[in-house]
């Protein structure tokens, strides 16, 4: 489902594997396939199948401008110019300077090898440095190791767990509520920035 394209470049680093791009109409039929994937869909809220007109109007409203409460943007990993997914501040609360972020890597090709947390360092310094966006919280199910592995690389702590908050596969499983601030990002940001990063060469 994906295709090289030629997008606009939002957010970019010269030491980063992806780029982030404004949603485009074009993505639809990806988001469509995407969010019928029950591989990815199980570490998400999504519960039902998705419609390609929900696509749409949801492409429609992310393509349609920047949002007060909500900026999602599409990940574009930079080799081979290749739309993989998308990561995104919700819930942004201008008074409190916080917002909740979520992301969704639909190709399932490209999982495991950097291009996340690539994704959410240029998402964070976005947040902290130009938004002025002060608390950034990820909630995880506690099965969703990757996911909690990739935010604890880019300076997110555990704050709290929600016991048996996650209904999946036929359980019950705890939610890891997740925390980073300006100060735990910082030092994430000039490794990133030296290069020494990662992602690490182990074997995925
Ligand atoms: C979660 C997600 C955004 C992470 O992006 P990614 O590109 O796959 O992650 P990265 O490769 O950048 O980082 C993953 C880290 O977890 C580690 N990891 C990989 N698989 C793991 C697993 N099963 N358990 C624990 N750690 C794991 C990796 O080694 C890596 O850490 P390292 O670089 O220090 O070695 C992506 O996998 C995804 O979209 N998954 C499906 C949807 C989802 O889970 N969304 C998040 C919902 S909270």
């Amino acid at each position: 489902m994906s295709k090289r394209i030629n997008r606009v470049v939002f957010k970019d680093h010269p030491k980063s594997k992806v780029f982030l791009s404004p949603i485009e109409m074009g993505d639809v039929d990806r988001y469509y396939a995407w969010t019928n994937d029950h591989d990815v869909t199980r570490f998400l809220m999504i519960r039902f199948p998705t419609t390609r007109k929900q696509e749409e109007t949801w492409c429609a409203g992310s393509a349609a401008s920047a949002q007060l409460e909500n900026i999602v943007l599409a990940i574009i990993e930079k080799k081979g110019g290749t739309h993989i997914g998308s990561i995104g501040l919700h819930r942004i609360s201008w008074g409190n300077r916080s917002a909740t972020t979520g992301a969704m890597i639909g190709d399932k090709r490209f999982w495991g090898a950097g291009y996340g947390s690539h994704a959410k360092v240029l998402l964070l310094k976005y947040a902290f440095d130009e938004l002025g966006l002060h608390s950034i919280e990820s909630r995880v199910a506690a099965f969703n190791g990757r996911s909690a592995a990739y935010n604890k690389k880019c300076g997110y702590l555990e704050v709290g767990r929600m016991p048996e908050r996650t209904f999946r596969d036929g359980k019950f499983h705890d939610e890891i509520v997740m925390e980073t601030r300006p100060t735990l990002f910082r030092p994430i940001w000039k490794s990133f920035e030296a290069g020494t990063f990662g992602p690490s060469k182990r074997k995925k």
